[in-house]
This record gives structure tokens, sequence and C-alpha cells, in this order.
């Protein structure tokens, strides 16, 4: 790794006017910026494809936004947007497109990789897919004994797993109440085992999803899985009818045992975490259809063509993503909670902590140089209510600055009585408490004693974005994911790291497959790891059960 004292970046003039720019804004307080502009709330708001973004809650003011936009452009942001949309080699690490663009793009459009046009080889997937739900969906598709599929248990993790199950989750209003759905994913065998209790396998379908079909955690649960099925049906014939599979791999497939011809391929320029809406999606268009998954798609596509071809001003990932980099490298916010009000996204949080930390958790830029800037805030979140009363406390009233997105929308898929007007009577209230607070001598002039005054004051300047759009459908989910990750590849871009690898996942997945040979030796071996390591293991091989 090459150092040196200051990167490129943060010698640009414009990240300089931005340092400088900093200072003057970290003391001004939410409340005197709404003071001084009365119609901030009606300005700093954007709204495209169905989705309204207000970030008239975060710390910034006009000249914030001008300089940001000036970073964006010297960082050459717009070249960049377009150079992810051609099929360029963005992810320049591995040396390949990134394009998931290109999964979502109608047929008719054209995208080339290496010289050929991928559209046609996407929508034959898609068509495919659709020809399987169809058959799965009427019965056509039999098990074994001849009963018709009731159970899908998508294996698969990390991109495989997190996408598909926050899909499936979003998007359950849609679903096909006949099938029932189930997601496993860790090696800790209680994830199978639990799963598969109650099921009953001549109804079984798995759907093993692994771009590279090698993953030590999909492939162990689906031997397992293939093991029980087997023991259960009794003929190795079993295998065609209740497996099929996901993969850039066709080879490890059949290594495997799945039929490539019961395999649904996607391609190396999708990276896992960027793959729900290719073949990955299986489990989603077998739970809503193959016409909602077809809405999901163009939701997608509605937020590529605004991120394309939107000016950065008006762009809603280009702001979400600005805004980030804002308070990230220049507020010192360190984490980021995203609050959906809304219970069907009661996933979203753990699929974007996979697209974002996985995405942007990286310390060297492109060109291998140690960053001196942060790069990926942590991301974590939980559905609104349920949030409030845990961790909001310590957004409140804690010592570290979080930014908060919330997400809500204006239509309950579920009317009750009036619980969707107090579910976003709370979101709207949170973002106000967090912004403004409530000050000392408010609690005192309310009759607060001057020893519970400060305990219960909340300096309030906690910055928010919050999302809002009509209802939860297919079409919003994609256009709420394209927004994400767009965020990402311009937080990506600014920072000039390689949002499309993941090498920091490889060294602990080593060092498992190194350790599991050492635990597996009947006979104490001479370990050469680190003395606390090596006597876990020996504690482990002597208390474990035989
Ligand atoms: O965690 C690393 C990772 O490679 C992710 O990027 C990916 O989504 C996950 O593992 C699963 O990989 P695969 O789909 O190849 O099994």
């Amino acid at each position: 790794m090459k150092h040196s004292t200051f990167s490129a970046l943060t010698q640009r003039p414009e990240w300089q006017a931005l340092l400088t720019h900093a200072r003057s804004m970290s003391p001004r307080h939410l409340r005197e910026l709404f003071a001084a502009d009365p119609t901030r709330g009606e300005r700093l708001c954007v709204e495209a494809v169905g989705l309204y973004l207000d970030y008239a809650k975060q710390r910034i003011d006009d000249e914030t936004l001008r300089l940001l936009l000036e970073l964006a452009r010297a960082c050459q942001l717009p070249e960049s947007i377009e150079a992810m949309f051609r099929g360029d080699r963005v992810n320049r690490v591995e040396n390949r497109p990134a394009l998931h663009v290109a999964l979502r793009a109608p047929a008719g459009a054209h995208i080339t990789v290496d010289g050929r046009d991928v559209i046609p080889d996407v929508h034959a997937v898609l068509d495919r897919m659709a020809r399987f739900t169809e058959q799965v969906h009427s019965g056509a598709w039999t098990g074994l004994t001849g009963k018709p599929m009731r159970n899908i248990v998508n294996i698969g993790i990390g991109g495989s797993d997190l996408g598909p199950v926050m899909a499936y989750e979003a998007l359950r209003h849609y679903s096909h109440r006949d099938l029932r759905f189930f997601f496993v994913s860790n090696i800790d065998p209680t994830d199978l085992s639990e799963t598969l209790r109650e099921l009953d396998p001549a109804e079984t379908l798995f759907i093993v999803c692994s771009k590279t079909f090698t993953t030590q955690e999909t492939l162990a649960n689906a031997h397992a899985a293939r093991a029980w099925c087997l023991q259960a049906l009794g003929d190795e014939a079993a295998v065609a009818r209740h497996f099929v599979a996901v993969s850039s791999h066709p080879e490890e497939v059949a290594r495997f045992g799945i039929d490539p011809a019961h395999m649904f391929i996607f391609w190396d320029w999708v990276g896992g975490r960027y793959s729900m809406d290719s073949a990955i999606g299986l489990s989603t268009m077998l739970a809503i259809g193959a016409e909602h998954f077809r809405a999901l798609l163009a939701g997608l596509h509605a937020m590529d063509e605004h991120f394309r071809h939107t000016p950065l001003e008006r762009n809603l990932p280009a702001l979400m993503g600005l805004l980030a980099v804002w308070n990230a490298n220049f507020l010192g916010v360190s984490a980021v909670a995203v609050l959906p009000y809304e219970q069907y996204l009661k996933r979203f949080p753990a699929y974007l902590q996979q697209l974002t930390m996985e995405s942007n958790g990286k310390h060297v830029t492109l060109g291998g140089e140690r960053v001196d800037y942060d790069t990926a805030p942590i991301y974590w979140g939980e559905p609104g209510t349920n949030g409030q009363h845990s961790f909001y406390q310590l957004i409140h009233q804690g010592t570290r600055l979080i930014a908060c997105d919330f997400i809500g929308f204006c239509q309950s898929l579920n009317p009750l009585g009036t619980q969707h007007d107090l579910l976003i009577a709370n979101l709207i209230a949170q973002g106000e408490a967090l912004a403004f607070g409530k000050r000392e001598e408010e609690w005192r002039a309310q009759g607060a004693s001057q020893a519970l005054a400060p305990h219960r004051a909340c300096e309030g300047n906690r910055p928010s974005s919050t999302l809002l759009a009509e209802r939860l459908d297919p079409f919003t989910l994609g256009t709420l994911v394209a927004l994400y990750e767009h965020s990402v590849f311009v937080q990506g871009m600014i920072w000039q790291i390689d949002p499309f690898d993941q090498w920091g996942v490889e060294l602990g997945k080593a060092l498992a497959k190194r350790i599991a040979t050492e635990i597996a030796q009947p006979e104490p071996s001479e370990l050469s790891h680190d003395s606390s390591s090596n006597r876990l293991i020996r504690r482990y091989r002597q208390y474990k059960a035989i």
C-alpha cells in the first residue's frame, strides 16, 4: 500500500472549500436555519418517480449544496454515472463492469459487454423465470411424488439472501398466499433444521442461490437439504424435481448435481449485493408473480433513468449521496439509522447494511492509497415505531451524531382504524424532535425542576432526511432500491474507492477454512495461531459434542 500525506481528494480546492464552510456551519443549529428561511421546508425537497425526499432537516444551507455539487463535478461524478450505464469496467479492481442497470433495462435497449448485447440474455432469463413461476403456480411443476409445490426454501447468503428476503417481506401483501417462503442463510445448522422441521419434502422446492456456487454456507446448507430430501423421498431423481439453482457458474452447479436445465443464470457483471433483480430474485417472482416482478423492474429502471438524465441539483440519488458525504466527512456523522415506518420493510435495513457497508467500507482508493478521510458510516435500523422504544434514546441524547433516513408511505396496505395516522405522526414527530430538540429553559418554563431539566433536555440539531411515497408496491420498492444503490455509487465515486469489490471478507473466510480443518483433527496438533485463538480452538475441541 502506498502512503501519502494528503490524498488527491482532500487536496482538492472543492474539498478544502467544504472544510472551511463546515467550520462555519457546524455551530449553526437547525432551529436557526429554519428561522432564517421560512420557505426552507418547501425548497429543500425534491420529487421524482413517485418518491418525495425532504432534506430540509439536514444541517446544510444553499452554500453547502453548491459546494457539494462542485465537489461532485470535480470528482467527475456525471462522467462516472455515464461510464457505469455504458458498461465500462467501473469495478476497476476486479476489472469488470457493474451493470445491474442492465437487469432492468427494457427489451430493445442495447448494452454491450465485451461486444455482446446483454439485454436479450437478460430478457431470455426473465422469460424462463416467468414460465417456471407459472408452472409452480399452476401446479404443473410437481415434486417426485406428483404433489405440487407448497414450500419454497431459498438457500443463499449475503446478496443471495438479503435482497430476496427483503423483497419477499416488502411485497408480501402482493404474494401468493398458498405458497410459503423460507430463507436459509446461516451455516449454523439451527437455521436449516428449524426451517425444515415443519415441511413436507414432497411439497418443498429449494432454490440454491449462489453467484459463485462455492460459498461455504450455501453449499453446506444445500447438501444438508438434499440429504433431507433424498432420505424422505428415497430416490436420487428427487433432486431434479426439488432443486433449482441460480448462479453465474454452471459448471459448479453441475458439480453439485443440479441439472443445468434447472439453473437460472446471471452474470459476472452483476455484483452479489446488486443482484436482487436478476435471477437471484426467483423467489420474489414466485411470491408475487411475473407481472409484479416486472413492475419492480420498471421502478428500478425509472430511478435509473432519473439518475442518468437529471441534473445533479435535482437528482435524488446524487443529492442523497452527497448529503451522506457531507455528514460523514464534514459533520462527523459515524452512523446512519434507516428507519422505515412500514412493517413490510422490516428487512430493508439489513439489506441496506450489505449494500452500503460491503460497497463503501473501504480503506484504500482505487489507486491503492490509504484514504485520509472516512468512508462508509455504520448503517443499522429497525421499523418504526419499534426503534423508538429502544435505540432512539441514543440518537436524541447520546454523545454521537447519528443521521437518520425516515421512510414512510401515505397509505397503509392494511388500514386499521387510525393506526396508520399514528404511525406517520410518529415518523414526522421524530424528525422534528431530532432537528429542534427542547432546551433546558423550555422544560423549566413548563415546570420541570432545576435538577430534572438537564436530563429532559434534547439538544436537537440531529440531521435527518425523510422519504415519502404514496404506497408500498412493487414499482415503488424498485425506485427505493435503485435510489440507495445509486446513492452508494455516488459516495463511492466521491471517495474514489471501488464500491463493487469486497476483499475484506476474504481473510476471515480463509482463516475459518483452516480452523475448521484443525477442529476436525482427532488428535491435538501443533496450532500456530495467536495464543488466544489457539486456546479457544483447544477448548472447543475438548468440549464439543462428539
Ligand atoms: O460476503 C461476500 C460475498 O461474496 C457477498 O458479496 C455475496 O453476496 C455473498 O458472499 C454470497 O456469495 P455467492 O452468491 O457467491 O454465494
